[in-house]
């Protein structure tokens, strides 16, 4: 057993105390007076905050995907925006809709992946559910009940069909909700219109119609008032681009913004800002395209932001700006993901997940050339935000001003993986 003893001295602990943490194991062992350590870090300087669970991202990679983003790039991006847990979506290609590809994918993450991370499967008319779910995926989704880039829409009687079949399980359906309209897709105005929150509202009322099992449910990017007001009873994610960016502005053609759901006018903003209290989950949903895919016409342009690195950083500074409390940050970032993902929550207490960012009190502006994505392109460009100088996962030092000094990730399966069934 690993017994490196690292101590985080001088922290500022929430409630205003200051303390020295001791970890041991990955694991929160201690909080009072300093111990023996083999690493001492002192916090005199940091807001240290435990590191965030992104329960979104879409790390690409496979042969099809790789010059969009792949494992390392897409979990160091990660890890430098203070994430140390990275939930992978299934919209590869080939979707990963069977045990052979989940394992093929598990392989693949876990080589090459610098920071923890959970895989979910694939829902589509020809998914092997229990298989998926044996072989550890984590949840059912994005489970797409509208279409996207890289994400066939599924048909009403395939998804009441799946979702009976995952409530069976005890498993967790996340659902991308949303309801296309016809008419030419040719700017970000239009991408609006065309996917507007009236239609985010019947695609949810359409998933719950088709849930007769009442399998649990995650709501994934959810983009308006309109449509989170229609959610009964189930899981609220909302990302960044939606609380920070909207319409007014911004170049009719400019892809970057292009992304579904769509980013909307400042009254839909303003309206999930509203809704704060309810919002469970706030996730990046990472979906990088490489600039060559992004700068061709805006009609066939993939949709997708890449948003892993910017997530936690924007937020910070954004909610200190509007005297947001912190706490409510890390509550949707890290505290509950870690439950709706099945692992310990990372935090200041004895037994707690040893897993936290440290951040200076000074801030920066958001340069796409320092970003660790594939994407060397952000919509978030110019704005300020607050970078992590340190981030420590597993109670190691995994990154420190812009190096990776810790690999060995570890794969957190769901709960219908049984051990002896793992494929190394
Ligand atoms: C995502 C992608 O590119 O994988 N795109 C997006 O616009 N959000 C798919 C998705 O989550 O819809």
């Amino acid at each position: 057993m690993d017994t490196e003893t690292l101590v985080l001295t001088d922290l500022h602990l929430p409630g205003g105390r200051v303390a020295d943490i001791t970890i041991r194991n990955g694991i929160v062992s201690h909080v009072g007076s300093s111990e023996p350590a083999d690493t001492k870090i002192s916090c005199s300087r940091y807001l240290v905050l435990p590191a965030a669970v992104d329960l979104h991202v879409h790390m690409r990679g496979g042969n099809e995907q790789k010059q969009k983003e792949d494992w390392t790039t897409g979990t160091q991006s990660a890890l430098a925006g203070g994430v140390t847990v990275v939930v992978d979506q299934p919209n590869t290609i080939p979707p990963l809709t069977n045990a052979a590809s989940f394992h093929t994918r598990l392989f693949e993450a876990k080589t090459n992946a610098w920071c923890n991370f959970a895989i979910n499967a694939g829902v589509t008319a020809d998914s092997d559910i229990s298989g998926l779910w044996k072989s550890g995926a984590l949840h059912f989704g994005e489970t797409f009940a509208g279409p996207s880039s890289y994400g066939e829409a599924v048909s009403q009687e395939v998804l009441s069909r799946a979702l009976s079949e995952i409530a069976g399980l005890g498993g967790l359906a996340s659902i991308h909700a949303e309801t296309v309209s016809s008419g030419k897709d040719s700017d970000l105005f239009s991408h609006h219109a065309l996917r507007c929150p009236d239609g985010e509202a019947e695609a949810v009322r359409l998933v719950h119609h088709c849930n007769g099992q009442h399998c649990r449910l995650y709501f994934c990017h959810v983009s308006s008032g309109t449509g989170m007001d229609a959610i009964r009873d189930a899981i609220i994610e909302v990302t960044p681009h939606h609380l920070l960016l909207s319409l007014p502005g911004r170049e009719p053609a400019d892809t970057r913004f292009l992304v579904n759901p769509p980013i909307r006018p400042e009254y839909d903003r303003k309206e999930l800002w509203k809704r704060w209290n309810r919002i469970d989950v706030i996730a990046s949903d990472h979906a990088p395209h490489t600039t060559a895919e992004k700068s061709g016409d805006f009609s066939s342009a993939p949709s997708g932001i890449p948003g892993v690195e910017t997530m936690v950083p924007l937020l910070l500074a954004y909610m200190t700006d509007k005297q947001i409390p912190l706490s409510d940050l890390v509550a949707k970032t890290s505290y509950n993901p870690s439950r709706i993902a099945g692992i310990l929550p990372a935090g200041f207490k004895p037994g707690n997940r040893a897993d936290f960012a440290l951040y200076p009190h000074s801030r920066t502006v958001v340069d796409p050339d320092l970003l660790h994505s594939k994407a060397k392109w952000t919509p978030f460009e110019g704005m300020e935000a607050v970078f992590p100088e340190v981030v420590i996962r597993d109670g190691k030092v995994a990154y420190r001003d812009g190096s990776f000094c810790y690999h060995a990730p570890h794969w957190i399966s769901g709960r219908g993986y049984i051990p002896e069934t793992r494929i190394e």
